[in-house]
């Protein structure tokens, strides 16, 4: 593996190898052992173009237990703003010493326009980009409902027979992409719900079943449901539904969230949390919702592909 760029094109093995690895990552972390030297002398570097509190920070930390460099790269006090191009500011940073490049991006494609187009020697790592994906959120989900499904037993397991209801504003949600690639390569089932003005055209080519039903799901008691983030900033002013409209339809409620309550049906967000919109008080501070638990193991994940692509196995 050179670089990751998205889910889509990641293998079972792959994928599986990475989630393997994490566990080992969060094994070590257990007994205590705050710092392992396999990345010493590497220099990471983390280049957001968008705000970021969890995929940042986590990467950050995550170097830095492998004992890496870490070079956090303020996009908005650099050239940046005196018109530098992407790629002369990458390789600027690789310049300097950058061994892989962390990246979130406003558009959708640019990690892979930086990996394919010769622009980088670098090992790529997509933190997000625009609309298309951020597979380490991804992997940081699945991570957490195999650990949660398959206990301290999960190495080698995948997510076969497991059913993920993703529901909000899937229009706009690079994790809602994200996710449905990589749970269908787990053999998951994925069923999407939210409203038909935020589900993309070209849905019904996607490994998903959509039902607009969300309490009839919900009845069902899946797995776990994944609430989106509704992403306002994309939407230039057209909020569409409303958002009263919105957490009347889509929102998981006190009342939704009654139909769930007490049961296995794990409650999941990648963050941050609209409290009040996407998600109530009461749902969000539940003992069901693992969003606390899935930043905790996205250092884990993170370690796990930061070790692969920097030290893995040439072809792994
Ligand atoms: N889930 C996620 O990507 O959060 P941040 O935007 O805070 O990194």
């Amino acid at each position: 593996m050179r670089h990751l760029l998205a889910t889509r094109e990641l293998s079972y093995d792959h994928a599986l190898a990475i989630l393997d690895t994490a566990q080992e990552m969060a094994t070590v972390s257990d007994r205590s052992i705050k710092k392992l030297p396999t990345l010493r002398g590497q220099t990471v570097v983390n280049l957001f173009f968008e705000d970021s509190t969890r995929t940042r920070t986590s990467f950050e930390a995550a170097a830095k237990r492998l004992s890496a460099d870490v070079l956090n790269f303020a996009v908005k006090t650099s050239s940046v703003s005196k018109g530098e191009s992407l790629k002369d500011t990458v390789q600027t940073l690789e310049a300097i010493g950058g061994d892989a490049i962390v990246m979130r991006h406003w558009a959708s494609g640019a990690a892979q326009q930086l990996a394919n187009f010769g622009w980088s020697s670098s090992a790529i790592i997509n933190a997000g980009d625009g609309t298309h994906e951020h597979p380490t959120q991804a992997l940081l989900d699945a991570f957490t409902l195999r650990n949660r499904l398959h206990g301290t037993q999960a190495t080698g397991k995948d997510l076969n027979g497991v059913h993920v209801v993703i529901v909000g504003d899937i229009l706009h949600s690079r994790v809602a992409r994200s996710n449905v690639w990589l749970l269908h390569t787990l053999g998951a089932k994925v069923t999407l719900s939210g409203p038909p003005t935020l589900m993309p055209v070209g849905v019904n080519t996607w490994p998903v079943e959509v039902n607009y039903d969300l309490d009839g799901i919900l009845a069902q008691h899946p797995d776990a449901v994944m609430m989106l983030r509704v992403q306002a900033e994309r939407m230039a002013g057209a909020f569409f539904p409303s958002p009263a409209e919105y957490t009347r339809g889509w929102g998981l409620t006190n009342d939704r969230y009654q139909t769930i309550a007490d049961t296995d049906t794990l409650i999941m967000h990648p963050g941050p949390m609209n409290r009040g919109l996407e998600i109530s008080a009461a749902a969000a501070d539940s003992a069901q919702n693992t969003a606390l638990e899935q930043v905790a193991n996205g250092v884990s994940v993170r370690m796990a592909v930061l070790y692969l692509l920097l030290a893995g196995q040439p072809g792994q």
